[in-house]
């Protein structure tokens, strides 16, 4: 009996899981968190400032958040659409003692408003991308940075690569190029 119980919970736990994983990729990206050593090299890439505000738009557990505030001084938000990581992720925040200076919305990346970034984070798909490009154009600020991990934002020139191309830095840089969007 108890050997039964102990295969309807592993069961139970690979389905929870699979959905957490593949599921999202019904509404823009699966969940596949970015390593730590490739989130420090992209946050060291863009330049950051403390202080400066950065959204995570699909933000997984959380830590591209945690490690923006305790490691470089931001503050950030995770827009995100599963509920059980935005329960997992705040209760990550939590313990890491970022509560303060950072918060996850539960939310749908295509409805949602992130004119208030000054660094937007994205780690998605190119489809993904591509829906939320005519977004970005509207709602950022002047000069906003995007960091993309992975996938490249197509019909805008990055400001830099890195050498592996799988970062991406853009700025928004309004008024000072013509030459930069399709
Ligand atoms: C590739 S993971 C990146 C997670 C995190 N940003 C990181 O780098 O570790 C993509 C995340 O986006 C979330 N996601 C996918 N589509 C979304 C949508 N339409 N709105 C909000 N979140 C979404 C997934 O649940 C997943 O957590």
């Amino acid at each position: 009996m108890p050997g039964t119980l102990i295969s309807i919970l592993v069961i139970g736990a690979a389905l929870l899981l699979a959905v957490m994983v593949i599921g999202p990729a019904l509404f823009g990206a699966p969940w596949h968190p970015i390593s730590r050593r490739d989130l420090k090299r992209g946050l060291d890439f863009c330049g950051t400032k403390p202080g400066e505000h950065l959204i995570d738009l699909g933000s997984g557990d959380g830590r591209v958040l945690i490690t923006a505030v305790k490691e470089y001084g931001l503050n950030a938000t995770g827009i995100e659409i599963d509920p059980i990581k935005v329960r997992l992720s705040n209760l990550r925040l939590k313990l890491a003692g970022v509560k303060d200076r950072a918060k996850i919305v539960r939310a749908n990346i295509f409805d949602t408003d992130f004119r208030e970034a000054d660094i937007l984070f994205i780690y998605l798909t190119h489809q993904a991308l591509d829906r939320l490009f005519p977004k970005i154009l509207e709602q950022l600020k002047p000069n906003a940075k995007i960091l993309c991990y992975r996938f490249c934002i197509r019909g805008m020139a990055p400001d830099k690569v890195s050498a592996d191309k799988t970062i991406f830095l853009y700025t928004m840089n309004r008024g000072t190029r013509v030459d930069q969007f399709r």
